[in-house]
């Protein structure tokens, strides 16, 4: 596992966009593996940067997102999709036929859930998945228990979990209870991952997980120090608890 820490949220963002940006230039048909929530907001806009003033083409750039808010239709501005078009994809040139993010209005949840892992296998697996990181240690929507799902499927968000997205809502009996996730099993099959985190709130979290020489499916991400390429980007916020960096 590769740690690296920088100095702010704008460096942290920047050197995520910039290994982004490299893996598409190498291989431009890459199956992206995308996230939602603060953190990757300034990767987000960095990538934009880089479309717009250095011709960054994601033309045949394929993407798949993490997570999606079960109950929310697309065009519900509090639903992923929504974040998803308006912090990246409106701004860049991927084709809309390339971009997959969980339809939170399924009804058939269960053989929706084993479509969207077929249809990444189909891709060829994700190339570079990026991810945030809960308060709770929660990568996707997996939180922790004492078993994870493998598969992406749909899940009960935790009270921790409710209060903390609560901000990007009005109350917190708006957000929704449910959500389909990527499994961390489909997670761990992509081919790098990008964990990101800044700020304080992930210090305690992040020394949980860098401090010892433990995995535990009570903290989902510390699975991904089993990962073979995991590069964790922190700001020196986050870093600040961690010891063993
Ligand atoms: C949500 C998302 C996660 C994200 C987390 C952290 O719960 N499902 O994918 O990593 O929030 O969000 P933030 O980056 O806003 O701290």
């Amino acid at each position: 596992m590769q740690v690296f820490i920088e100095k702010d949220y704008s460096a942290m963002s920047e050197k995520a966009a910039q290994i982004f940006a490299n893996e598409i230039k190498q291989k431009p048909d890459l199956v992206l593996g995308l996230a939602t929530g603060s953190t990757p907001i300034g990767t987000y806009k960095e990538l934009i940067r880089m479309h717009k003033e250095e011709g960054l083409d994601f033309s045949k750039v394929v993407s798949f997102n993490l997570d999606e808010y079960y109950g929310l239709a697309p065009d519900n501005p509090q639903s992923y999709n929504y974040f998803m078009f308006e912090n990246l994809f409106n701004h860049i040139n991927i084709k809309k036929e390339n971009v997959h993010i969980p339809n939170g209005l399924v009804s058939d949840v269960e053989t929706y859930c084993k479509q969207y892992d077929e249809e990444i296998e189909k891709y060829g697996g994700i190339d570079v998945q990026l991810l945030g990181i809960g308060v709770n240690g929660h990568i996707g929507f997996n939180e922790p228990a004492e078993e994870l799902i493998l598969g992406t499927h749909l899940t009960d968000l935790t009270e921790d979990t409710i209060k903390a997205n609560s901000r990007f809502f009005d109350s917190p009996e708006q957000v929704p209870t449910k959500a389909i996730t990527l499994g961390i099993g489909s997670i761990m099959k992509a081919k790098k991952i990008l964990l990101l985190a800044s700020g304080k709130n992930k210090a305690e979290v992040m020394a949980k997980i860098l401090n010892r020489d433990v995995v535990t499916t009570k903290i989902p991400a510390s699975l991904l120090k089993l990962h073979p390429d995991t590069t964790i980007i922190m700001d020196e916020e986050a870093a600040s608890l961690s010891s063993n960096k």
